[in-house]
Order: C-alpha cells, then structure tokens, then sequence
C-alpha cells in the first residue's frame, strides 16, 4: 500500500510553474531518492508534502487521506517529518529539549496538571526525557544531551534535526540534502544511520540529494526532477544509464 501518492501535483509562483504534474506512489518501507540539479523543484516539492505550501493543483495523499490545506502542524500528526535544508533547530534550547518539544504532541497530561506539576505530569515527563535519551543513544548523542543545540558540531545538528523528526513517530521521514556541509566521513555515517532508522523505526523515507553518486548507494529508487518536472523514475542502474538524467547533471 502506497504511504505517500501525489497526483498532477503542480505549484505556480507568478509566471514560475515550479512544479508540474509531480506523480509519485511511495510504498511502505521505501527508501526513494529526489533528485535533481539546483532549482529544479525538489525544496518545493517537500513543501507542498509538508503543508508550507498550498499546491495550486493536484492531490497528495499520506497514508490514503488527503493532506492538501491541512496545516504543518497537523501533517506532522497525521504521520509525516521532515527536515530542512538550513537546519532548523531550537538553538537555544539543550539537544535533549529539542528532542523532547518533538514529544510533547504524545504527552499525555494537560496544561493544567503542566502548570500545577501532578504526579502525572512529572510521570509522562520522566518517560519523555528517558525516550528522548534511548533516541540519542542511537545517534551516539547521548553525551550532548545538555549541549545547546547551537554548540553542537554541524554534522551532529544535522543528525538532531533527524532525530526530532524520528521522535513525533512519523509514518514517512523527508529529509532535504541531509549531507549537505558534511565532510566524507560524516557523510558516509550518515548514510549508514539512514538505513539503519529505516529498519530499526520501520519506516518509509523519502531522501534529497543533490550529489548522484551519494543517492545511488543508498536509495532503492530514484526520481529525477528537472525545472520542475519529473524526467526519470526507476532504479538507481537504470538513472545512472538515463540519457535524460546524463544530459541534465552533466549540463550543468
Ligand atoms: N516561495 C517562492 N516564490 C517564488 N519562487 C519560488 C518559491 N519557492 C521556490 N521558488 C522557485 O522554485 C524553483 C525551485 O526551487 P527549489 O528550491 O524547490 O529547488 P531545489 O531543487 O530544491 O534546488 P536546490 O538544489 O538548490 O536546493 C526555483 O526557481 C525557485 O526560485
Ligand atoms: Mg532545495
């Protein structure tokens, strides 16, 4: 069963049509690739998927239900994260709290009991804290844990930024050029966290990267964009043989 499916998704900026007839139908537990050269649409696309911005056509279904005019906020509840290209952290906020804040839509007490401190509140927030630990402990970020975030090294942000978008326990995880300012060995660790959140949350992940190279090792499909449209879909053998695709990259 398809987990996200577009539909002659398209978005008009002026005269700009920046997407056009996007259709795409990403299973359970895929792990796709976006690519595409600078500009080609890939940040927009993300951004009608995430509700930061209305599509001016088409459908985008997650999980079977419709997310078009539905807000960020309820996109993430209903099951899809996401990071950003410029990471978006809290910055001045500890590593731990940036992963605790993605929680709070789970926690179960009320402002009130918030405010007056129950035996409840303080019981959901010890559960909040221990989990948000457990998902550091996977990225090997438990020593951060009361770092701010802004004093984190570049990888490490990018790595929390994913790990915020992991702990609202999202169906399909979105991440936008997640390598982008890392260095080799980051990037390749990177990579291999990826798969392995993939497997361990069994979720689905939908992955944009600019470099080829670095998407072909890792995605099981592949979907090519140029100026806002789709020029190839299939697996990563048959993008790299694509002389749509070779034209476009080398164009460049
Ligand atoms: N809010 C907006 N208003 C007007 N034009 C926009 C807006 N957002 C994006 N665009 C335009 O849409 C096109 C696609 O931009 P987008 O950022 O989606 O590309 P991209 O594939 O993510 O590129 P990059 O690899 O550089 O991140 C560009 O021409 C961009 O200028
Ligand atoms: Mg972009």
């Amino acid at each position: 069963m398809a987990i996200l499916q577009t539909t002659e998704l398209a978005i008009q900026f002026g005269g700009l049509r920046a997407v056009d007839n996007f259709n795409i139908s990403i299973n359970e537990h895929e792990l796709v690739g976006l690519i595409g050269p600078n500009g080609a649409g890939k940040t927009t696309i993300f951004n009608m998927l995430t509700g930061v911005y209305r599509p001016t056509e088409g459908d985008i279904k997650l999980d079977g239900v419709s997310i078009v005019g539905k807000k960020p906020y309820e996109i993430v509840k209903q099951g899809a994260a996401r990071t950003f290209q410029n990471i978006r952290l809290f910055k001045n906020l500890s590593v731990i709290d940036n992963i605790k804040i993605a929680y709070h839509n789970e926690m179960k007490y009320s402002t009130l009991e918030g405010i007056f401190r129950t035996k409840r509140y303080w019981k959901e927030e010890k559960k909040a804290h221990q989990e948000s630990l457990d998902f550091l402990k996977i990225f090997d970020m438990q020593d951060y844990a009361n770092t701010l975030a802004k004093n984190l090294p570049y990888g490490k942000q990018r790595k929390l930024e994913i790990a915020r978008g992991l702990a609202t326990n999202p169906k399909i995880l979105m991440l936008d050029e997640p390598a982008a300012g890392m260095n080799p060995q980051e990037t390749y660790e990177l990579m291999d966290t990826i798969h392995f959140i993939r497997d361990k949350f069994n979720i689905t992940i939908l992955l944009i990267e600019h470099d080829m190279n670095l998407v072909m090792g890792i995605c099981e499909r592949i979907v090519v964009v140029d100026h806002g449209k789709i020029i190839a879909k299939g697996l990563p053998e048959e993008i790299k043989n694509n002389p749509d695709v070779i034209k476009v990259y080398l164009g460049e």
